[in-house]
């Protein structure tokens, strides 16, 4: 069956990454999608903010895309250590990550905070990847479907469009773990998920659901063939070539 919406491999790197190993994987991934020539397929990687301007650099005119991992909700202005989407903007990057489970955890982002950072994106011309996804211990208590509610209305902005907005359903408990939902749950997950969004974002069916936790070249093919996943959001698969290639090419 011919997809309707465009798959996207997104790469997640998280703080992996120095210069010489990190340009290499990159011109390696680079390579793969060059000759790979895929207008079916969209492939994105998020190096840390420290290489993203060499990356980008490097990977120009592979067909690569290149984004972030987080932005802060400002342009610019007296926030230490911080990046904006602007300069994420400014050295490359066409996409951004928000709402990781990681920074909702360690650094306290709360849905409204994702939201503004999905606005900050836009504002400067970024796609935003809102990420959502249920702890064990909400799955565990029935309330994995409620808690995908909350974060999808709390975290997508107003004024949200299948061009402006892609979300990653990633369940905490399937992060970095080798553990995966089962491929009915997935597609269970992504269908409650579309519905949710249909009462948020016009042309809802035209968003495009990224699936993330655990996903590796050898379960890519099953994952992406779930009911309305339209891609997938790779931690530790992302940090070798083959492996990551080989996910792009199970699309
Ligand atoms: P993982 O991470 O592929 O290592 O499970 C996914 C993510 O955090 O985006």
């Amino acid at each position: 069956m011919a997809r309707t919406r465009l798959p996207l491999i997104a790469g997640n790197w998280k703080m992996n990454g120095l210069t010489a190993d990190a340009l290499a994987l990159a011109k390696a991934v680079a390579a793969g999608v060059k000759q790979g020539g895929w207008t079916d397929r969209e492939v994105l990687i998020c190096p840390p903010v420290t290489l993203l301007m060499a990356i980008a650099e490097a990977v120009k005119g592979s067909g690569l895309l290149v984004g972030g991992q987080d932005c802060h909700v400002k342009a610019s202005g007296a926030c230490t250590g911080d990046v904006s989407a602007e300069m994420l903007k400014d050295v490359g990057a066409s996409h951004v990550i928000v709402g990781h489970s990681e920074r909702r955890t360690d650094c306290g982002e709360t849905d409204a905070v994702v939201r503004d950072k999905a606005e900050a994106a836009w504002r400067a011309g970024l796609l935003p990847i809102v990420c959502i996804g249920e702890t064990l211990a909400e799955r565990e208590a029935g309330k994995a479907f409620d808690v995908l509610e909350t974060q999808l209305k709390g975290s997508v902005p107003v004024g949200a469009t299948a061009a402006t907005l892609v979300v990653a359903y990633e369940p905490v408990w399937a992060i970095g773990t080798g553990k995966t939902p089962t491929t009915p749950d997935v597609a269970a997950a992504h269908a409650h998920i579309r519905k949710v969004l249909g009462g948020l974002v016009p042309g809802a069916a035209g968003v495009r659901l990224l699936y993330g936790g655990s996903v590796k070249g050898s379960n890519a093919a099953e994952l992406l063939a779930a009911g309305d996943v339209d891609g997938a959001l790779v931690g530790g698969a992302a940090l070798k070539a083959d492996e990551f290639l080989a996910i792009a090419k199970a699309v």
